[in-house]
């Protein structure tokens, strides 16, 4: 289905980068890991600022996509195809990871999250924004499966072992490319590991 969805010329998300990553990227240190990368429009962001990113995602179509959009902005970004739900990043290897989008089911994300939690240098980010449940009545974007959907109190569980920076659930005016466009319910978190 993603394959299928970066089939074409057009970028789905858009080139810009997302603006909850934008907002927060001083808080970033690298090497970064990307997860769900997609087309790569936040990982050319994060390597336009200095940082060595990995972005990871399921579709080689979206990463083949990302690395042109990084030569077309005259930088260099690090990809690999993966599954997330088998992904195991290296343990204390990152100063942060980054997660836009990346709306996946309960199960991977409990044993994704642990991981990638471990995955972090000591005093490493977690930067996340997904839609959140209340997204469901909405028509604005993202999946119509509630639990892909994620809450505030979701988040807290399912990084038990990072500080809490930020973790709220707002309603913002998202303009993201053809698919995720309009105002919706976002829950962005943002956690260090102690
Ligand atoms: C809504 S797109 C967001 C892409 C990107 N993060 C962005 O903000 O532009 C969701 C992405 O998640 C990826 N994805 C979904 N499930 C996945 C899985 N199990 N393993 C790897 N990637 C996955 C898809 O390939 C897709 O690129």
């Amino acid at each position: 289905m993603w394959n299928e969805r970066y089939g074409s010329n057009e970028f789905a998300y858009g080139t810009e980068p997302n603006s909850f990553l934008v907002e927060n990227a001083k808080l970033l240190t690298g090497p970064v890991l990307s997860l769900a990368e997609g087309e790569g429009r936040n990982a050319v962001f994060l390597a336009s600022l200095g940082l060595d990113v990995l972005g990871v995602d399921g579709s080689e179509v979206g990463l083949a996509k990302a690395h042109k959009l990084a030569e077309s902005k005259g930088v260099s970004i690090r990809t690999v195809v993966a599954d997330l739900a088998t992904y195991e990043p290296p343990a204390n290897c990152y100063g942060s990871v980054v997660s836009i989008s990346a709306h996946l089911p309960p199960d991977v994300r409990r044993r994704l999250y642990l991981l990638v939690e471990r995955s972090l240098k000591p005093g490493g980010i977690i930067l996340l924004e997904a839609y959140s449940k209340s997204q469901l009545s909405r028509n604005t974007g993202g999946p119509n499966d509630p639990d892909m959907l994620m809450t505030v109190a979701d988040i807290e569980k399912e990084f038990p072992n990072c500080e809490v920076i930020l973790c709220q659930e707002i309603e913002r005016e998202v303009v993201e490319g053809e698919f995720h466009t309009g105002l919706a319910s976002v829950v962005q978190f943002i956690g260090k590991k102690s």
